[in-house]
Order: C-alpha cells, then sequence, then structure tokens
C-alpha cells in the first residue's frame, strides 16, 4: 500500500484546515450517548489547534434523507461535546457551505475550532458533487482525513474532496489504517480470528480472507448455524441462511485443506422464542430441539474457544457469539471477551460495530491492544477491498 501523507507533514500555522472525522455517535435527548469516536479524533485536533490552525470540521451522522437541515441528525450535540473534552468552546454552523459556515469560518482565530452541520443534509455529498466538492474546498487551505469509520464511502468529504485541496491523514485514521494492515501482512502466530454476528452472506468475505492468514478460526453468533446445518445438524428454528449453506460447506473443506482449525460450537443456549424472559435450555449441538432457536454458544463451547485464544499471538474478534444485548443470551459473548482481554501475550484487535459494545458492556476496552472505530471500514479493510477514503490520500 502506497504511504499516506501524515498530518505531521502539514505545517498548519494560520491555516484553514477542513477535517473530516466520524462523529457519527448516538444522541439521546440533545446529547452523545458514546463519545468514543469524538475521542478518538482529539489528537488530530489538538495537534492541528496547537499548531495555530483554524480547525474546520465536516462530519456526517446517521442516515437523513438528503432534504436539507433535519434537527435529529444535527452536530451539534457533538460540537458541544467536543467542546466539553476540549475544555473550549467549539462554533457550530447552522449549515455546511453557506453564508453561516463561510461567516464562522471567516471568524475563526488561530487555533480555534468550528464544525459544519451534518454533510449529509445536502444530497450531493454521498454522491461525490464536484461542484459540493469545490464548495467546501473554498473553506480550507488544507485537508485532512480523520474519519476511518467512513472510509469506506466514496462521498465528496471523503474521496472527492482530497483532489482538490494538498491532502493529509489525521493520527486516527492512520493508527487504524496500520495497525488493520499490520495485523494481514505480519501478525505474530497463532493468529486466531473470532467471528461472530447474525449472517454468514454479510461474513463469507471476511472469513474467505482471514482464511489465507489465520491458524485458528473461532465462529460464533446466528451465523454459527448455516456451518452447523453444513455440517448435517438440525438446527431447530435457529437463523439459518438456506442460500449459504454450500458455500458454508465449502468454506469447511477450505479450512481443512489448508490446515486451518475452524471451530464451531459444540452447544449452544436454546430458547424457545427471541426474547429475554423465554424459556432457555443449554444443549449439546445434536440436540437441538426442532422448536426451539440457539441464541448462544453454550458454555463448553465458550472453554473451547477460550482455550484457543488463549494460546494465540495475535487476536482479531468481530461479531458476538450470541444475543448479548439479552442478558440470557450474553454469557458466550462475555466469556470470549474475557477470554480475549486476558490474553495479554497477545496483540489483541477488535474490528468495530457489535464487537466494540459488547467489550465496553462488559468493562473490558481499556484491556485490548486496538479498537477499531470503524465497523464497516474495518471489515472492507480486512476483505482487502481498498478504501476510497484511503486511496484518496494515496494520490
Ligand atoms: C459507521 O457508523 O459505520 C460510519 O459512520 C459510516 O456510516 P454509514 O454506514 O451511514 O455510511
Amino acid at each position: 500500500m502506497a504511504a499516506i501523507r501524515s498530518i505531521d507533514a502539514l505545517d498548519a500555522a494560520g491555516k484553514r484546515v477542513l477535517v473530516r472525522v466520524d462523529f457519527n455517535a448516538p444522541v439521546a435527548d440533545g446529547a452523545v450517548t458514546d463519545d468514543t469516536r469524538i475521542r478518538a479524533a482529539l489528537p488530530t485536533i489538538r495537534k492541528l489547534a496547537g499548531d495555530g490552525a483554524k480547525v474546520i470540521l465536516m462530519s456526517h451522522r446517521g442516515r437523513p434523507d438528503g432534504t436539507g437541515f433535519q434537527e435529529e441528525f444535527s452536530l451539534a450535540p457533538a460540537a458541544r461535546r467536543l467542546g466539553e473534552l476540549l475544555g473550549v468552546p467549539v462554533a457550530m454552523a447552522g449549515d455546511i457551505c453557506g453564508d453561516d459556515a463561510r461567516a464562522k469560518a471567516a471568524a475563526l482565530a488561530d487555533g480555534e475550532v468550528l464544525m459544519l452541520e451534518n454533510l449529509r443534509f445536502d444530497p450531493r455529498e454521498k454522491k461525490n458533487d464536484r461542484a459540493f466538492c469545490e464548495e467546501l474546498a473554498e473553506l480550507g487551505d488544507a485537508y485532512v482525513n480523520d474519519a476511518f469509520g467512513t472510509a469506506h464511502r466514496a462521498h465528496a468529504s471523503t474521496a472527492g474532496l482530497a483532489e482538490l485541496l494538498p491532502s493529509y491523514a489525521g493520527y486516527l485514521l492512520q493508527n487504524e489504517v496500520d495497525t488493520l494492515t499490520g495485523m494481514l501482512d505480519a501478525p505474530r502466530h497463532p493468529f486466531c480470528a473470532i467471528l461472530g454476528g447474525s449472517k454468514v452472506s454479510d461474513k463469507i468475505a471476511v472469513i474467505e480472507a482471514l482464511m489465507d492468514k489465520c491458524d485458528t478460526l473461532v465462529i460464533g453468533g446466528g451465523m454459527c448455524f448455516t456451518f452447523l446445518a453444513a455440517q448435517g445438524y438440525g438446527v431447530g428454528t435457529s437463523l439459518k441462511e438456506d442460500d449459504w449453506v454450500d458455500r458454508a460447506a465449502a468454506m469447511l473443506r477450505k479450512a481443512g485443506q489448508k490446515g486451518v482449525e475452524l471451530l464451531l460450537p459444540v452447544d449452544v443456549v436454546c430458547a424457545d422464542r427471541f426474547a429475554e424472559d423465554a424459556s432457555t435450555r443449554t444443549v449439546a449441538i445434536d440436540a437441538i430441539p426442532a422448536d426451539m432457536m440457539g441464541l448462544d454458544i453454550g458454555p463448553r463451547t465458550a472453554r473451547l474457544y477460550a482455550y484457543a485464544i488463549g494460546r494465540a499471538q495475535t487476536v482479531f474478534w468481530n461479531g458476538p457469539m450470541g444475543v448479548f444485548e439479552m442478558d440470557a443470551f450474553a454469557a458466550g459473548t462475555e466469556a470470549v471477551a474475557r477470554a480475549v482481554a486476558a490474553n495479554k501475550a497477545a496483540d489483541t484487535i477488535i474490528g468495530g460495530g457489535d464487537s466494540v459494545a459488547a467489550v465496553n458492556k462488559f468493562g473490558l476496552a481499556d484491556a485490548m491492544t486496538f479498537i477499531s472505530t470503524g465497523g464497516g471500514a474495518s471489515m472492507e479493510l480486512v476483505e482487502g477491498r481498498e478504501l476510497p477514503g484511503v486511496a484518496a490520500l494515496q494520490r
């Protein structure tokens, strides 16, 4: 992968620097409820402000319909939270690159920070529209992309803008790319990848890519039932993707040919319905009742997986082992999270999305080597796909 230019190469003093961040953070009652992504961008923002740049932040939040301002998708709560974290107020523009944004950008003193409104209020953002890129570019002298979580989108603020201004990678984006590519290119062995989540169809490309890199592949979550069906087990009313059973069978054969140890559950926690207060039974994998669904890995499986994780020198985890949001089906995910956290000899990398929520739920975030801020972006990077937001910085 060609090198990307770091903000360390940017002489930012006195310059207007447009910084794409990913402040796509949850908000309730006008306040950010999880500020992980905002905190993750602080090193870049502090560095630029400290160097005397006029820092102009751009982000999307959620998926507004692109017809203009919608209060529920405003970035104002993120700007307020950023101001609290920085200890200085962050100005908030009422638009993206309209009169208010231009006036507030022009009024910035060196070292001050301005947040533009949600880029996706303008439909041209997702279309990577050239005229929109030009309007944004007028606000800045240089462009920094620190939005790793959005690097898999070829939008105006993540791709097109990089063609119009001198472009640099922020610390977060650089660190994410370095960590994940380092894991793929030169992992310490044994390399254990843990994949969960509900659907094989969502993860097949990741499984295939990791099959070429890892020694052990641990599979949990709803998608394990498609694999178990491929092995000929009855899976009751568990989630199963019939169209993917053959592909899962091919994956099992490929693992055998490559000498990759592919671990599937040996027992599961079953429920009579998808509900916290369902009747549950823990059964061996060949005894799933026809009228029950598996919603978590069982305790014997958790021990088996923990043993594999404990032997590894590199661990990559994406996707929960069960419906961990419900306490009745959280034990498998918690056991895996604890096993990853306990392996202090390994590089432990959490690949975004629900696994991050799980690690946070069990209070284990500090015990991990690296937690990605990108769900979709980190999966696409692991799949070996080019990320438009990164590629744009390499040209
Ligand atoms: C994310 O949360 O995965 C990123 O912010 C990208 O959001 P998107 O899937 O709406 O493009």
